[in-house]
């Protein structure tokens, strides 16, 4: 018989950890997931939890110890805007937190890792569209440099100890259940809150800045398939091109009017224009659908269709 999945989430509290962890638990049993993060979350949750910094190895490890871990996903990081005005923490917690995990898969106190990447390991000298998997890697940003990095690192763990890290470029993620917090891509799930509230929204990109981006059940699911899937189909221990979706503002911005018809977008670019213009339009992720069989379930139009109906309920139930 197999042995327990017991699962650390770290940063459960996050745009994706929120999500996910909860997602986890629904699969593995509330018992055998356990969320951390460096304060206590807002809502109730279905799942332990335990304050904890991933850069406090120590704590990290007695509580890996104390549950019996075995699969930790690696959540916690600093955002590519929020990283531009703290190079050196964002160095750190995108880095030195994971090679805290890594370095207990390597001294098998472990056994799994799911720790994601970004399309911000892309850069200028990039193609812009259908990106492929070993396209120039040569970022702008100080989060695509860690990204990058924690790619390299990913890899040379698996190569060198044999450490079973797997790891999603992820595209911007998009839903109505959490917030992102200092990313480029946070405009696209702004949007929806703004048009709902105020109908009228400011965008801080361009109206043409077309990104690759996709809804967070969509994300889930590929973080779940990545991680279920048997060790010899993972053939890319960097990290694995997914794509589900591209888009501008103006085009979500179309969408969003479908619903709401006096919703009005005006734009603002500011300085996160300028990182997400050194960003591919569109990435190739035919590798993961030859290795593990990724396929998104979402386009554009059923997004915002969730996203809408799920908000409309949100606020409704706050409002009044
Ligand atoms: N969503 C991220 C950001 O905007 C990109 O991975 O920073």
């Amino acid at each position: 018989m197999s042995e327990q999945k017991k699962i650390l989430v770290i940063g459960c509290n996050g745009q994706i950890g929120t999500v996910l962890t909860r997602a986890l638990s629904k699969k593995y049993g509330s018992n055998n997931v356990i969320g951390s993060d460096i304060s206590k979350p807002k809502e109730s949750v279905d799942f332990i939890f335990e304050v904890c910094s991933v850069l406090d190895a120590n704590q990290l490890l007695s509580i890996i110890k104390q549950y019996n871990i075995t699969d930790v996903y690696l959540l916690a990081a600093y955002l590519s805007a929020k990283g531009e005005d703290n190079i050196s923490k964002a160095w750190s917690l995108n880095i030195d937190g994971l090679l805290n995990i890594l370095n207990f898969a390597k001294d098998k106190i472990i056994k799994k890792i799911f720790w994601p990447s970004s399309i911000a390991v892309f850069g200028p000298t990039t193609p812009k569209k259908n990106v492929n998997q070993n396209a120039i890697t040569e970022p702008t940003t100080i989060y695509g440099v860690s990204k990058l990095a924690g790619e390299a690192l990913c890899n040379y763990y698996h190569q060198k100890f044999g450490v079973d890290v797997r790891s999603l470029r992820y595209p911007g993620l998009i839903g109505w259940q959490s917030m992102p917090g200092g990313g480029t891509t946070d405009y696209a799930v702004d949007i929806f809150h703004e048009a709902i509230k105020k109908r009228e929204y400011t965008c801080f990109l361009s109206p043409n800045r077309i990104l690759p981006m996709m809804y967070m059940a969509d994300a889930i699911k590929a973080t779940i398939a990545i991680m279920d899937a048997s060790s010899e189909k993972i053939k890319i221990r960097t990290s694995y091109n997914i794509s589900a979706l591209h888009f501008n503002p103006e085009d979500l911005a179309k969408k969003i009017k479908q619903y709401f018809p006096d919703f009005i977008i005006k734009y603002e670019p500011d300085k996160r224009d300028l990182l997400a213009s050194s960003w591919p339009n569109s990435i190739d992720d035919s590798c993961a659908t030859k290795d593990w069989g990724w396929n998104p379930n979402y386009d554009l139009s059923k997004m915002v269709d969730d996203i809408i109906l799920n908000l409309k309920k949100k606020y409704k139930q706050e409002i009044i």
